[in-house]
């Protein structure tokens, strides 16, 4: 790997600010002062010290993001910003977010650049667990759980699997709900409220397997997953 990136996805800023570190002859590679940003490092095997900084290369790394409105779950798009600008750490370029909650969706998202974790908690065959919190125009009723635990029928003929309906609290205007799902089909819970005649005004996402969204959080904010949030996400024996 090449210093200048190995430094910038260590977090010592753009490839442009490591270059500058780089000729400032602070960049000891295995006891040596390097001058020039094109050589090639082992992270694994050469001790790399900046200044008195050892770099400890972390391969992977897990962001929760708690996603606000207006951003597009994607790393790249022509017309919203996407949810990789709110991560500082964006001189890794690649990070990416654990599928995608609707522009308009808030709440929880995990960024990594780890794509075996990623397809662990995306791949169908997994049934990962999600939980959104919503609020609903008009009333959901015992009626609505009961066809929600059946399976919704959206896209003209896919059977969701049975999702649990759970009402928050509920007024003759709006429903307060969350909602478990183990699928990720595009616009799935607002598309299954459609099909029992209802309008999710306000979606955000709050639970994905055991991880839950951190309240402390606010909108576009961010932070390290911790060791045992990672363990549990990455034990395919907790599903629930
Ligand atoms: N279901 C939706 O309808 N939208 C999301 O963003 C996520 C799940």
């Amino acid at each position: 790997m090449r210093i200048d990136k190995l430094l910038a996805h260590s977090g010592f800023g753009s490839r442009k600010e490591v270059k500058e570190l780089i000729k400032k002859g602070i960049v000891i590679v295995n006891g040596e002062k390097i001058k020039k940003d094109k050589i090639h490092v082992d992270p694994m095997r050469d001790e790399i010290w900046v200044d008195d900084q050892q770099i400890i290369y972390e391969e992977h790394v897990y962001y929760m993001l708690n996603k606000p409105a207006g951003y597009v779950s994607a790393t790249e798009d022509k017309l919203y910003p996407t949810v990789v600008e709110l991560i500082d750490d964006y001189y890794r370029d690649d990070l990416f977010p654990v599928g995608r909650l609707d522009v308009d969706t808030e709440g929880l998202l995990i960024m990594t650049n780890d794509g075996v974790l990623a397809h662990q908690l995306l791949s169908p065959k997994k049934h990962c667990p999600k939980v959104y919190y919503a609020k609903i125009k008009g009333v959901v009723n015992e009626n609505d759980i009961q066809k929600f635990l059946k399976g919704i029928v959206i896209n003209d003929d896919y059977q969701c699997q049975s999702a649990h309906l759970k009402i928050i609290s509920t007024t003759s205007t709006e429903s307060e709900i969350e909602v478990e799902i183990y699928e990720g089909k595009f616009h799935q819970v607002k598309k299954m409220f459609l099909a029992v005649g209802k309008e999710v005004t306000y979606l955000k996402r709050i639970r994905m397997k055991d991880l839950e969204l951190d309240n402390s959080l606010e909108l576009g904010a961010y932070r390290r997953l911790t060791d045992e949030e990672l363990d549990r996400l990455k034990d395919e024996s907790v599903l629930q």
